[in-house]
């Protein structure tokens, strides 16, 4: 088959050819002469229009096939000066490969995005929904050739764990125990050593503490791949399940850090740019205006760098009614990293440095006592998309904060060995994945830009 990507990069290598294309039906207009059937084949964002008339033998099955059928299309590929498409197929002949039905979900109109939702098996097949997981593959690709390039090693890191990264006890519990006749201890408690691995496990919620390790024999390294929150929060911006990318650099501190997620998201979205430019535009015209002028805008300039410190003063001189209070030791809550970015700086921005009590255990206590090397950079619209800091490297201190936060140090011995043997000054960060689709493409819900979303209540296709 010749692909409709290459009809529209390599045109006039086609013109006036025999040409055979397939794929799915999007529109079929026909009256009794002559009639064109809307088609895209998958391997581009704009549709082929085929002509087909009175001559096929099989016109009016043709011109019956209702939207979401599969054909197969041989003809001849012309250039259509001053119409609407730059080029068309006159058909000579029109397989139907599988047809469908008028009750097919994706009919020729608007559908709204809590409806297509609910068919998250089909919507890839609409415009907005091909471009963003077009988007969402070229975004991968990026970031695979960032770091290659640079010469990180790529890591695969488990999914299946015994520790809980941030601390926050937010895990989905992995169990091979039925849960009606769980077994107990003496005491009562559920006894996890009859349970797979004779201990309780989870699904990861970042692969940092593993790649960290890694860091510390090949230097320079990431990971990507599925994270899993049990998060009770309902918004726009938290899934379940996420991916994540994670580098972690040894020798490094928190303004190295910071430089390379900076020149991350900038060669992220350049690829992007070059690579899906009708996806883009799209999302320019018809999801958020002045996207295209604001990447540009990013891609150009420097993002800012301020401290917790210095947020918090700008937010409490900036006259605001905020629904969370903002006080010193308090987190930054949404509506106050939207007011950082979208209102005081309008560009990305890394906050620096914040309170040691509303940060992970493994973060690198300041000499301040009060502070730790931690950044997040937060972004117009979406909010915070990289959580990252420099990591304790001190033996003693870190085991001091993990027994702080109630973990154990028999679950955490190998991640205290690398402080122990060789330990050295390093960094990393983690971008969640979904919030960076969102950035590029405009997109305002995180169930918009993940193929199957799971979020509360919902996992279901
Ligand atoms: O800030 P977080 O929790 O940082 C970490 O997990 C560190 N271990 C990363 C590291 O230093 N290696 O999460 C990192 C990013 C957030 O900034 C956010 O973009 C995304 O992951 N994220 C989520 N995305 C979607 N749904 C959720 N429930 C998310 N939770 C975090
Ligand atoms: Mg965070």
């Amino acid at each position: 088959y010749t692909l409709v990507k290459e009809l529209f990069r390599n045109t006039s290598q086609y013109v006036d050819k025999e040409i055979t294309v397939s794929g799915w039906i999007r529109s079929v207009r026909a009256s009794k002469a002559f009639g064109f059937i809307v088609l895209n084949d998958g391997t581009f964002f704009d549709n082929l229009q085929v002509v087909i008339n009175s001559d096929l033998e099989n016109f009016s099955e043709l011109s019956k096939l209702n939207v979401g059928s599969a054909i197969i299309v041989k003809g001849k590929f012309i250039k259509t000066e001053g119409a609407k498409q730059p080029f068309e197929i006159q058909a000579t002949n029109v397989q139907v490969e599988g047809t469908s039905t008028p009750e097919y979900p994706l009919q020729k109109k608007r559908h709204s995005f809590e409806y297509l939702r609910t068919i998250s098996h089909l919507r890839p097949r609409t415009n907005t929904f091909s471009a963003v997981f077009r988007i969402r593959s070229i975004v991968a690709q990026a970031i695979h050739r960032f770091f290659m390039d640079k010469g990180f090693v790529y890591v695969h890191t488990p999914i299946l764990t015994g520790s809980d990264c941030e601390g926050a006890g937010e895990m989905f519990r992995a169990t091979t125990l039925d849960l009606n006749e769980l077994p107990k201890d003496e005491e009562g408690k559920i006894n996890n050593k009859e349970d797979f691995f004779g201990k309780e496990t989870n699904l990861t919620v970042s692969g940092q503490l593993n790649v960290e390790t890694y860091a510390m024999a090949f230097r320079n390294v990431y990971t990507f791949g599925p994270t899993f929150r049990a998060e009770n929060s309902n918004t726009a911006r938290h899934a379940a399940e996420f991916w994540m990318i994670e580098p972690e650099m040894a020798f490094a501190d928190l303004i190295d850090d910071m430089d390379l997620a900076e020149e991350m998201i900038k060669y992220i979205i350049t690829f992007v740019r070059e690579k899906a430019p009708e996806e883009m535009e799209f999302f320019n015209k018809f999801i958020d205006k002045g996207l295209l002028g604001r990447l540009d805008n990013v891609v150009n300039n420097k993002f800012e760098r301020i401290t917790y410190t210095k947020a918090i003063e700008l937010l409490e001189k900036s006259g605001e009614k905020f629904e969370y209070p903002v006080k010193w030791g308090e987190d930054l809550q949404t509506e106050h990293e939207r007011y950082i970015t979208e209102k005081v700086y309008k560009k990305p921005v890394f906050v620096t440095d914040y309170p040691k009590e509303i940060k992970a255990f493994y973060m690198k206590l300041n000499d301040d006592n009060k502070t730790v090397a931690a950044m997040d950079l937060l972004v117009p619209g979406v909010g915070e998309i990289i959580g990252g800091s420099q990591r304790e490297e001190d033996y003693e201190t870190l085991l001091n904060k993990m027994k702080a936060s109630g973990l154990r140090e028999e679950d955490y011995w190998w991640y205290l060995d690398i402080r122990k043997y060789g330990g050295c000054n390093h960094a990393g960060f983690g971008l969640g994945f979904e919030r960076v689709i969102m950035y590029i493409t405009g997109m305002s819900n995180i169930r918009d830009v993940i193929p199957f979303p799971r979020t509360v209540n919902n996992c279901d296709i």
